[in-house]
């Protein structure tokens, strides 16, 4: 596929996906929609890729929300469609992805471009950061799961209060309400993700692959996360990393998974 839209780096293990229309503040129209599906599936099924990172080029703006001229004039069943087609396509793709996703919110997320980092399995922060989901400003409401994401992380009241007032908060308030992990400068961002994902690739990979399935099987209608747990720490069992794991505790040495 020719990458317009996005810019995609791969070294050491580590996918970086750089969304890179600037001039726009990275807003997501449908080819970025569709060129961020595209790298995401293929660096998900690149086993060399161990831990992927999504951020926005430049130095204003993660993404500041979907392209709101591409939408103006919907209908309601365009709508619908729109918000559908994007929440199987990227939203809850990424969510879903067996590979670890951490997004590095380097500056203005904004509706859509919040929303991809709440499907992102964390974020990180830098700290000119400003997040909000200003959708009922536009008299429209988040579409791309905003509504169900956000209050899972920050609690349905200030979830509420974000939602209703269209405001943004700093990098710091999104840190008190555990909405980003950590913050740090801009300089620092991309290097602090780096050295999360740095931790994150000595682990099995198919135990944290197990891990995003059970945690994610809490929040979804019908599943029952306990029961999941037991079925994907039973699966954990047959697998050569968990021999591996098992072993190399017991011989004194470091682990040396294949995530297999
Ligand atoms: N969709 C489409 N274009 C967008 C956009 C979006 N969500 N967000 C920014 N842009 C475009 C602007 O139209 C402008 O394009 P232009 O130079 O061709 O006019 C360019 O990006 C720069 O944005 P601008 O508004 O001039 O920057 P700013 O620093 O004055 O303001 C924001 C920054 C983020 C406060 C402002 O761009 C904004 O409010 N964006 C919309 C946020 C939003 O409502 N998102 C939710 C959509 S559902």
């Amino acid at each position: 596929m020719n990458l317009e839209n996005i810019l995609l780096e791969n070294e050491n293990g580590i996918a970086t996906i750089i969304i890179d229309r600037p001039s726009k503040l990275n807003a997501l129209n449908k080819k970025t929609i569709s060129e961020l599906h595209h790298a995401f599936k293929e660096t998900d099924n690149d086993p060399k890729v161990k831990v992927i990172i999504i951020t926005g080029s430049g130095e204003k703006a993660f993404v500041a929300g979907a392209d709101i001229s591409e939408f103006a004039d919907f209908s309601v069943s365009e709508g619908a469609q729109l918000a559908s087609e994007g929440q199987a396509m990227l939203f809850d793709f990424v969510a879903n992805l067996s590979t670890p996703v951490i997004a590095a919110v380097n500056g203005f997320a904004l509706g859509g471009g919040l929303e991809l980092a709440l499907a992102a399995h964390f974020r990180v922060a830098s700290d000119n950061a400003k997040m909000g989901l200003p959708e009922v400003s536009l008299g429209v409401i988040p579409g791309y799961g905003g509504t169900q994401r956000l209050p899972q992380l920050v609690g349905k009241g200030r979830a509420m209060e974000m939602i209703m007032t269209a405001g943004m908060i700093d990098a710091n308030t999104a840190l008190s309400y555990g909405l980003v992990n950590h913050v740090t400068t801009q300089e620092e961002l991309l290097p602090l993700a780096e050295k999360i994902a740095s931790k994150i690739m000595r682990n099995s990979s198919v135990a944290i692959a197990a891990a995003i399935t059970s945690i994610n099987a809490g929040f979804k209608d019908g599943e029952n996360g306990f029961d999941t747990e037991v079925t994907q720490f039973g699966h954990c069992f047959g697998t050569a990393d968990f021999k591996e794991g098992t072993q190399a505790f017991l011989q004194k040495r470091r682990a040396d998974f294949q995530g297999e």
